[in-house]
């Protein structure tokens, strides 16, 4: 069983979300399947996948124009949000503190934070890859306080059509592994995330220690995320 996510981002409608599920309930699968869909979408069409929102507040409620609180999100019906993506901390100033923050909001009322780490281009070209990564899981994950989920999106292969060699996802994830680990938090699920698509996820999804995948722009539609789905029981 692996965990499938796809991130719609700031794309998609409620109709296109009530065709996507349509599309999920008729395929035969053991995987979780999960759709991060924006705000206005949480509470709209149900069906076999779980819904999860994109950010959160780390405020618990207030005036925090603009903001979504966790238990407003659990009270629309989401079970997952992701928290730390790439664009958030680019556009939005997500640091590993606020990050972790957030986490703590989302476990507080029962939803499962996704919590996003990964180096920039600068970074890997200055070494500091798997630097980036342990402090980015040390310092955005909470030590305690329910299950979560981990996952590395290395943000320069976001969007790009490209992915980090076999090798390179593996040396990550069995890092995010064993720091999870010294924590108190074996066995929570990692995903990878960045240019995932029906031709790689397999053999993405076969290196160890990779429990599943968090999908950008294949997510979008059936015919692209089925596939994803499909690629692996
Ligand atoms: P792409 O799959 O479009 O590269 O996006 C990955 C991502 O950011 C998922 O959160």
């Amino acid at each position: 069983m692996k965990i499938i996510a796809g991130n719609w981002k700031m794309n998609g409608s409620r109709s296109g979300l009530a065709a996507m599920q349509k599309s999920l309930g008729e395929i035969d699968t053991e995987n979780r399947v999960v759709l991060c869909v924006p705000f206005t979408m949480i509470d709209g069409a149900g069906g076999p996948a779980a819904i999860g929102a994109q950010d959160v507040s780390c405020h618990d409620h207030g005036a925090f124009t603009g903001e979504v609180s966790a238990s407003m999100l659990a009270d629309a019906g989401a079970k997952y949000v992701i928290v730390g993506h790439s664009e958030c901390r680019m556009y939005h100033g997500d640091t590993n503190e606020t990050v972790h923050a957030k986490a703590e909001m989302a476990l507080s009322v029962g939803i499962t934070p996704i919590i996003c780490v990964g180096e920039t281009m600068q970074e890997r070209d200055a070494g500091k890859t798997l630097e980036i990564i342990e402090s980015g899981v040390r310092e955005s994950a909470p030590n305690d306080g329910g299950d979560v989920i981990v996952a590395y999106e290395p943000r320069w292969a976001i969007g790009a059509g490209i992915t980090p060699t076999e090798e390179d996802i593996a040396d990550a994830h069995k890092l995010i592994a064993d720091i999870l680990d010294s924590m108190g938090r074996g066995g929570t699920p990692i995903l990878y995330g960045a240019s995932v698509k029906g031709a790689n996820a397999a053999q993405i999804m076969s290196i160890p220690h990779v429990d599943g995948v968090l999908v950008g722009g294949a997510s979008l539609k059936p015919d692209d995320f089925i596939p994803i789905i499909m690629a692996t029981k």
